[in-house]
């Protein structure tokens, strides 16, 4: 695994002050302290390849071993061309490669994901490996409620039969679907749609409806109790939405309400969040919302502070999209990935961004909302040195409507 995002972040304690808000509200009430903001010359293509290109060469993965490329996206760069094969050329895949682009809102990369295990344990993968790379730029737009809940990143997973970092139970799997309006994007806007607080209430009733269908699928060995689990993880549009879903998965597993009512479940709800899930949320509050990789860089902070005592660990797995559909799925810790913990520890490249003022900010938002407009020599804004950046891969606009990258690898 691998996890790349953009090279400038806002404060959200400047944000709130901006805003006329209590920083609390942000820091607190969300959970959140930074969000990731992209510049016009990352996209959803830039930031998978980066995140791509540093999980093979972590794990020491040959391109050629590749058979399958997935990018699951909200924030697809054509209502055609898959960013997928974008992807593909950047990391010189091999041409005999399964590539598409899954989108079911935060929930495709998870969809991506199980295609590659299905895939793998039905014998098609020939010893080859798949690389599914979840990438988003979540954006509501200046002042709106969900503001504060932006954010933009990649997070890179290669799927193989004989997996170094987690290995997926089979048998185990719970789906959800429902019709529902919560969060939508229209094919016209850049800026997602969200009725906020229906979105939250339609999060929980899709965990109680995926953790209820795992429940029919488990077995005795594959008992989903929390009991049984290490740690639990969530999809994590914000911080504060991890709590709210671990007292769902309480309430699920009690069959009670734990409310003001009930001081002791409340008690002991927050007593197992501490334990079970807060640990592997540090990412999440700094990166902000990257939809589909949300719930993957919990794992990446999970895995990153392995010790040997929890390898063979078992650990749940939430993904929500919304509109929406949801996955519940248990994987264990395979042995010896304690030893990787170091190669998939991004606080460096984390470290290395830069802070943006609120002005800079809005001027950055404005300019990505024209950058696939123009010709590429008429924007500016879409050369790398107008945003000071030192990462290999760029956007560089389009020419006659195609986009165009630069490797500065090359
Ligand atoms: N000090 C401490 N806490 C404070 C505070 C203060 N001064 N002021 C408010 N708070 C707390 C509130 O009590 C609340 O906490 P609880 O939920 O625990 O009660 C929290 O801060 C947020 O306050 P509000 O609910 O009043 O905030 P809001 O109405 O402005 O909107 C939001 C919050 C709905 C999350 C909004 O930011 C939003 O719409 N975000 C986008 C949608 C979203 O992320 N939905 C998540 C589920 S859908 C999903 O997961 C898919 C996806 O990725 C989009």
């Amino acid at each position: 695994m691998a996890f790349y995002g953009p090279e400038r972040y806002v404060d959200m304690v400047d944000l709130a002050h901006a805003r006329s808000i209590d920083p609390a509200k942000f820091v607190k009430g969300l959970g959140q302290e930074q969000m990731a903001m992209a510049t016009p010359c990352e996209d959803t293509v830039t930031m998978a390849a980066t995140a791509g290109r540093r999980a093979l060469a972590a794990f020491d993965v040959d391109p050629a071993e590749i058979g399958m490329l997935i990018i699951g996206t909200e924030t697809g760069v054509d209502h055609s061309k898959p960013a997928a094969v974008y992807v593909h050329e950047l990391l010189r895949l091999p041409e005999r490669c399964r590539t598409f682009e899954t989108k079911h809102a935060c929930y495709g990369a998870m969809a991506g994901l199980t295609a590659a295990t299905d895939w793998i344990a039905a014998g098609r993968a020939r010893g080859r490996k798949a690389l599914i790379i979840a990438s988003d730029i979540a954006r509501y737009g200046i002042q709106t409620p969900g503001e504060p809940t932006q954010g933009a990143g990649a997070v890179a997973m290669v799927v193989s039969a004989s997996p170094r970092l987690i290995a997926f139970d089979e048998e185990l799997y719970g789906d959800y679907t429902r019709q529902v309006m919560d969060f939508w994007r229209p094919l016209y806007s850049k800026y997602a749609y969200v009725d906020g607080h229906y979105s939250i209430a339609c999060y929980l009733d899709a965990l109680s409806g995926a953790l209820a269908d795992a429940r029919d699928a488990a077995s005795v060995e594959t008992d989903i109790s929390l009991e049984h689990l290490d740690a639990c993880l969530y999809h994590v549009p914000f911080v504060k939405m991890a709590r709210k879903a671990h007292t769902r998965h309480w309430e699920f597993e009690l069959r009670q309400p734990i409310d003001e009512q009930n001081p002791t479940g409340q008690e002991r709800s927050m007593a197992s969040y501490q334990q079970m899930v807060a640990p592997w949320l540090s990412l999440n509050s700094v990166v902000g919302n990257i939809y589909t990789g949300s719930l993957f860089l919990s794992l990446i902070d999970y895995l990153r502070g392995l010790t040997p005592e929890r390898e063979g660990r078992r650990l749940s797995l939430f993904s929500y999209g919304s509109g929406c559909g949801a996955a519940f799925c248990v994987g264990h810790v395979s042995d010896g990935a304690s030893r990787y913990r170091q190669a998939i520890d991004p606080q460096h490249h984390i470290d290395g961004r830069r802070k943006l003022s609120i002005d800079e900010y809005e001027r950055l938002l404005h300019a990505c909302e024209h950058v696939d407009e123009s010709d590429i020599d008429d924007v500016e804004l879409s050369q790398p040195s107008a945003w000071d950046l030192r990462g290999e891969i760029f956007y560089m606009g389009t020419r006659q409507h195609i986009r165009q990258y630069s490797d500065r690898s090359l």
